[in-house]
């Protein structure tokens, strides 16, 4: 049988773009519609049926984490934490999570990054079933943006199949960028161990997807048209963001909502 997939939440880094507010915290600490950032995608992993979960952090983050979370029980988890000295490349959440003897070589795995936050209905719960049920290769998605040379870029072929990624590229070859949820199989340790820095000193998530696709190993799917995904990076990012969780909130939970009555009046 199979072993289980297991999660890694990667939420280190410096967040430099939101400074002040990250000098002594961790912007995934940051709250976003009343919770903390990192709730999001923690319940993104919890939605896919992982369990066993691996929190990487800062070493100066890690107990804010380990205090706010626990060993994850009150969410019928098992949570793990593991320091990343420095934010040398959102790959190495693998060599990390390898050396503290989470990940062994034998299990699924999929990564999300602790700035991601997507929010969908059951199509996307569907989309991300799919991926976890999926034993061989590693599975990325992909959804249209304004500004793709922010981001990954998944280029198709007229056929839908994947030919090219790119990270951040300044004359994008289309406007599909690729969030930070990642689905592997087993391989992804080995394979991560074998990146090399690139020119600005990480280890990039998208060379070891690149691994992937040139084995013929990479499975893309489109997050259904009424996903919608954070990528909270920035301070308009943080404000859209809140925004949209309090006004979705507000919505469900409020019957007088004008919104609700202008879209029921419709
Ligand atoms: O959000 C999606 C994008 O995330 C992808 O399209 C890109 O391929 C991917 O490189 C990444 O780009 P960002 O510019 O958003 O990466 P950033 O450096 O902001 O880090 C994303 C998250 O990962 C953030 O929560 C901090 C964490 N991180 C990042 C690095 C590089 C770490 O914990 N350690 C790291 O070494």
């Amino acid at each position: 049988m199979q072993p289980q997939r297991k999660g890694i939440l990667l939420a280190g880094g410096s967040g430099t773009r939101l400074h002040p507010l990250t000098q002594h915290t961790s912007k995934h600490l940051l709250p976003v519609g009343g919770r903390p950032m990192i709730h999001y995608p923690l319940a993104t992993l919890i939605a896919t049926g992982i369990r066993e979960i691996l929190l990487i952090s800062t070493p100066r983050d890690l107990p804010a984490f380990q205090a706010k979370l626990g060993d994850g029980s009150q969410f019928d988890l098992h949570l793990h934490y593991a320091e990343q000295p420095r934010p040398e490349g959102i790959a190495q959440a693998f060599a990390i999570a390898a050396h503290c003897g989470f990940l062994t070589g034998a299990e699924p795995s999929a990564l999300i990054l602790g700035d991601n936050l997507f929010h969908g209905g059951p199509a996307l719960k569907e989309t991300l079933a799919r991926a976890a049920a999926r034993d061989e290769g590693a599975t990325l998605f992909y959804l249209p943006v304004d500004t793709p040379s922010d981001y990954a870029i998944l280029k198709l072929s007229d056929a839908g199949q994947p030919l090219a990624l790119e990270e951040k590229p300044p004359a994008p070859a289309s406007n599909y960028a690729i969030p930070g949820l990642y689905f592997y199989d087993a391989q992804a340790p080995a394979l991560a161990s074998t990146l090399k820095p690139s020119p600005r000193g990480e280890l990039e998530i998208t060379d070891l997807n690149r691994l992937y696709l040139t084995r013929g190993q990479l499975h893309t799917e489109a997050l259904p048209p009424d996903t919608t995904w954070f990528d909270l990076g920035t301070h308009s990012a943080l404000a859209r963001a809140n925004h949209f969780i309090i006004g979705s909130q507000t919505r469900r939970d409020d019957p007088k909502d004008s919104t609700r009555i202008a879209k029921a009046s419709k």
